[in-house]
């Protein structure tokens, strides 16, 4: 595993996502959920993988505690990373959620404590100081945010008064605009961009059709017409990969977390498919395949 100190963390650049535990969106089944879901996240820890994220979205607060039960026997030093649905991002709210989020964590803190997404009826201030509330109330160590442009994240932490680490965004080879403009703040300012489906929902994680269910049409990540056609992305990464002997999501891993300051956090359906994701933090690419793979990315979103 490869790690990135920033803010006095040591975080993997391959992380763990945890939309798929407990989740209804996904259609993984009970099984994965009681079964699978705690292995990965014991499997990921023992591969040096650090960063954990969830929400508590995800099923309704069955993600969280799923994860918190997995962490109680796990190995490892996690970092945990939960988010806040912004229904109404004001200090108290922010608070009680944050407390209700720790406790189904089984966490004495959180790690990272993110806004999931803006709430566009609430002024930004008022967000910005709910969230630095959960951080000095203790609960939180660090704060963030997801889904919000540049000037947006900036403004956050102008309202807060304290650094927002981490902006968790849409980011992958058939999505690739946080490269231009939130990934050069990042690493200029100690900043994370962490990368929300990285391998766009499989999109660019083989060249199998992904099986449909509602999380890939609630991303509309197949057909959605901005994220163009994503024909020519596989193309340079079938022959960078079979370069490398590596998987397609690896390739697409690895051109990732090659940018500074950027972290990816894919979800698994299987123990084989997190060692693959988690063994692409040691694949390293050429300059000549990292630019192959940045131009068509940005060809296919043009
Ligand atoms: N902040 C936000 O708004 C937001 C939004 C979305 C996601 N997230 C976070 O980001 C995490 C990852 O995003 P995501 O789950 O949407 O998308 P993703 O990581 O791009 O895709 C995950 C899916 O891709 C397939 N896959 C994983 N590894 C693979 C491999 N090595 N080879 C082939 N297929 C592979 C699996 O699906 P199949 O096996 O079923 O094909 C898996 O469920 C989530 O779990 C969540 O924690 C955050």
């Amino acid at each position: 595993m490869r790690y990135i100190e920033v803010a006095g963390e040591r975080l993997s650049v391959i992380g763990l996502g945890t939309w798929q535990f407990g989740s209804g969106d996904w259609g993984y089944g009970p099984d994965y959920a009681s079964r699978i879901a705690p292995m990965l996240v014991r499997r990921a820890l023992e591969l040096g993988v650090t960063v954990v994220d969830t929400a508590e979205a995800y099923g309704n607060g069955a993600s969280e505690r799923i994860v918190g039960a997995a962490l109680r026997d796990a190995p490892g030093e996690p970092f945990v990373a939960t988010k806040l649905t912004p229904i109404l991002p004001v200090t108290s709210w922010a608070v009680r959620h944050a407390a209700n989020s720790r406790e189904r964590l089984g966490v004495p803190v959180i790690d990272l404590y993110q806004l999931h997404f803006p709430n566009p009826l609430v002024p930004v201030g008022t967000q910005g100081r709910a969230m630095a509330a959960v951080a000095e109330s203790g609960l939180a160590r660090h704060i963030g945010v997801s889904n919000h442009s540049l000037s947006r994240w900036k403004a956050m932490e102008r309202a807060a008064g304290r650094p927002i680490l981490s902006n968790q965004v849409q980011l992958s080879l058939a999505a690739p605009g946080a490269i231009r403009d939130l990934v050069p703040f990042a690493t200029d300012t100690g900043h994370v961009v962490i990368a929300y489906s990285p391998l766009a929902q499989g999109l660019v994680a083989s060249d199998a059709v992904p099986r449909p269910n509602r999380a890939r049409q609630m991303r509309r990540l197949l057909r959605s017409p901005q994220h163009g056609d994503t024909e020519g992305v596989r193309t340079v990464l079938r022959d960078i990969a079979s370069a490398h002997g590596a998987t397609m999501a690896q390739v697409a891993l690895s051109w990732l977390v090659s940018h500074p300051n950027v972290i990816a956090i894919p979800g698994a359906r299987t123990l084989e498919q997190l060692e693959a994701n988690v063994a692409a933090a040691e694949l390293e690419l050429a300059a000549s395949e990292r630019d192959a793979l940045s131009e068509a990315a940005f060809a296919a979103t043009a």
